[in-house]
């Protein structure tokens, strides 16, 4: 079981999208394990854009999520990290497959609406800095035998 971090940026929750954006990951079923509205200071936007500090669209990137309220949303399931980016779809919405959601709901440049953490070693950290080791939540859901199917045995 994987867990991934997506981040609601301001674009979408200036346009209502939190719901809309919320709603399909949990039909698809992933359990939400964490949830937090906030304003991003630039403390906390440097260091989760640490990574592309340097390169031509930096400042944009910090500029924008510093510009209003973020939601930030942890997902749990299976494969949960890669089965999300194939949802939010590529990086420019106008490059965005329909279906996805930055194909679905967005148009244009920057105003790409989401942020979800792209590999295993980035979830962690993305985790960790947005709710903090303890902050997660354990629980079972009684539909997760309808939802995840039991591995395989292997031999
Ligand atoms: S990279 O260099 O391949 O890692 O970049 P990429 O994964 O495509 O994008 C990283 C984040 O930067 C945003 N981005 C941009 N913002 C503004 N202008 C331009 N040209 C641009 N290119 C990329 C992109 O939305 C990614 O943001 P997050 O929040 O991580 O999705």
């Amino acid at each position: 079981m994987e867990r991934t971090l997506v981040l609601v940026k301001p674009d979408g929750v200036q346009r209502g999208l939190v719901g809309e954006i919320l709603a399909r990951f949990e039909r698809k079923g992933l359990k939400l394990v964490g949830l937090r509205l906030l304003e991003v200071d630039l403390d906390l936007a440097e260091r989760h854009y640490a990574v592309h500090a340097g390169k031509h669209f930096y400042d944009g990137l910090i500029g924008f999520i510093t510009s209003g309220p973020v939601a930030a949303v942890a997902l749990e399931g299976p494969d949960a990290i890669a089965t999300v980016r194939r949802m939010v779809g590529r990086t420019m919405p106008n490059e965005a497959e329909p279906g996805t959601i930055r194909g679905d709901l967005g148009i244009s440049g920057l105003r790409n609406l989401i942020h979800a953490s792209d590999a295993p070693e980035t979830a962690v950290t993305e985790l960790d800095l947005w709710f903090g080791a303890d902050a997660l939540v354990d629980y079972e859901r009684a539909i997760d035998a309808w939802v995840v199917a039991e591995e395989p045995e292997r031999g």
